[in-house]
């Protein structure tokens, strides 16, 4: 299945390390990162799942929940968790889910046959409260994810949820922002950005974060 942003992502339950999961049940109003290694007991994803569990407080402060996929079973779950523990120094407080049969790399399809027949590459799926798709981002297996990115696209997607601007290149929570082109009456402008703006182009106008 493929899925496109703004999409209902498919609900499952499926086994994981944290007993049996029904996604949309455990996900309840949270935002949530779901995301996908190819394997069990691999040198990168081992890094990235310790990341991952190092992180917990800011996915916390942001309202996301975390949860892994790998193709393995969860008793080859439970015995890596022990070296990601072990090597990376942390403990790993989100599950990973076991997706032996496949079923939710399908639904979600996180295997694509031409990099790999087997396993999953490194997807990864924001998904917001209503359970629609926010963000796709897909890696091959070769090259470790950058969560520091991924926590900086669930701020501008929050911050731009509740105020009409978007964020430019490369911005960080904290930064100047742009006013959406579509406001363009003066008085509202006015209104809805008091701490003012700067018009370098009648459709490039910056304005300081609003909810700073
Ligand atoms: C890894 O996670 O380290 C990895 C997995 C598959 C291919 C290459 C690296």
């Amino acid at each position: 299945m493929t899925l496109r942003l703004g999409d209902t992502v498919p609900n499952f339950t499926q086994a994981s390390t944290e007993g049996e999961i029904n996604f949309y049940d455990w996900a309840g109003d949270s935002w949530v990162v779901l995301f996908s290694h190819p394997a069990d007991f691999t040198p990168v994803c081992t890094t990235e799942l310790g990341m991952v569990a190092k992180l917990k407080g800011e996915f916390e402060q942001r309202g996301v929940k975390t949860i892994a996929l790998s193709v393995d079973d969860v008793d080859s779950h439970n015995g890596w968790v022990k070296d990601i523990e072990e090597t990376q120094k942390t403990s790993l407080n989100y599950p990973i889910l076991a997706d032996p049969d496949k079923k939710v790399s399908d639904l979600y399809d996180m295997i694509h046959p031409n990099a790999n027949n087997n396993l999953t590459v490194r997807s990864v799926f924001v998904i917001d409260p209503q359970k629609k798709l926010r963000l796709t981002i897909t890696y091959p297996a070769s090259t470790g994810r950058n969560f520091d990115e991924i926590l900086r696209v669930i701020d501008s997607l929050q911050l731009t949820d509740n105020h009409q601007v978007a964020t430019p290149v490369n911005w960080k929570d904290g930064d100047d922002c742009v006013i959406v082109p579509s406001i363009k009456d003066p008085a509202e402008l006015k209104e809805k950005f008091p701490k003012g703006y700067e018009e370098v182009k009648p459709y490039l106008r910056m304005t300081p974060q609003p909810n700073k």
